[in-house]
């Protein structure tokens, strides 16, 4: 029978669900807190969401922190989402990675810094291989050889554990391999493994997925350095306007000064315009650190 959850105690919840994961609920979302939290309720044995609510108060929540975690986020996600991000991607930011590649290379320095590119919040990983299809693309039709796939670090983070695994894992079933990955794509990057899918190595060796909470530990020391790319991608929505701003402040100081930061097609940076300025590029939005005095070639 489907619990039912007084005010109270979704609001304690609710706030618990805040603080562990940056993720807002606001009261018409009552039924998504009954609804994915139950089968916790279930799994732990506790009859109903005061005594949930009581265990948490207890401090007694640790055992099931990461399965609330895991019940309350959204995992949406396909290769190549919403195309244009990918194709702005390929068509403007490729060609000036490259020329910056090419000039860290003729510096000739000791140790060439690498391409980073960040996914922010990764999912079950299409989208950073959909990222990692396109460098590798980019180089074999442009016939660029002393350029390399390793020239390119792609970091992808994500809160929920599940997902991450999955993305390690790098095997996709039917329904999400006919969202958005062309036959062409499909032979070249995967094997068939039953009737699931399986990216070759060759792909996933291009992407380090590590567990990360936007909300809590982002920085450069715990990322190694600031990127040149970031994807903060359809997550920003989940959350309240303080958390939403915190978090693209701390995006902001991890963007190098030509770095591009693309949002997903539903989400904007009000509030925040004088961290970020905004271009459009074919119908992508791409957001800029503000105050630049040398503009990027091809933005205005
Ligand atoms: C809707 S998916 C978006 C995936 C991908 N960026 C895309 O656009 O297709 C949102 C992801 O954000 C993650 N997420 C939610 N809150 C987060 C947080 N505080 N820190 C990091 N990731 C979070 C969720 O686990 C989920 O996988």
């Amino acid at each position: 029978m489907e619990q039912k959850i007084s005010f109270e105690d979704f609001v304690f919840i609710r706030d618990f669900i805040h603080k562990i994961s940056g993720i807002y609920l606001d009261y018409e979302k009552e039924y998504l807190i009954r609804q994915r939290i139950e089968p916790i309720l279930k799994d732990i044995k506790v009859d109903n969401f005061t005594e949930f609510s009581k265990i948490i108060k207890d401090g007694r929540s640790i055992r099931f922190k990461e399965s609330i975690i895991s019940a309350i986020t959204t995992n949406e996600t396909s290769f190549f989402r919403d195309d244009h991000p990918f194709k702005t991607f390929y068509k403007f930011i490729m060609p000036k990675l490259i020329s910056k590649l090419r000039l860290i290379k003729d510096s000739k320095q000791k140790i060439s810094p690498k391409i980073r590119i960040w996914s922010a919040a990764c999912s079950t990983g299409q989208e950073p291989y959909s990222i990692a299809m396109l460098i590798n693309e980019y180089l074999f039709k442009n016939a660029i050889f002393n350029i390399t796939k390793n020239d390119f670090y792609i970091l992808a983070t994500d809160i929920d554990a599940p997902v991450l695994k999955s993305a390690v894992n790098g095997v996709y079933d039917q329904m999400a391999i006919s969202r958005g990955l062309s036959e062409e794509r499909l032979k070249k990057y995967f094997t068939p493994i039953g009737n699931k899918w399986e990216l070759k190595n060759e792909l996933r060796e291009m992407v380090d997925f590590q567990k990360c909470s936007l909300h809590e530990g982002i920085s450069t020391a715990r990322f190694g350095g600031v990127f040149d790319v970031i994807l903060a991608r359809n997550v920003l929505i989940y959350f309240d306007v303080k958390t939403k701003d915190d978090i693209l402040a701390k995006i902001n100081q991890l963007m190098m000064d030509d770095c591009f930061l693309i949002l997903g097609a539903t989400e904007n940076l009000y509030g925040m315009s004088d961290k970020f300025e905004s271009y459009n590029v074919d119908n992508t939005l791409l957001f800029k650190k503000k105050g630049l005095t040398i503009k990027p070639k091809g933005l205005n």
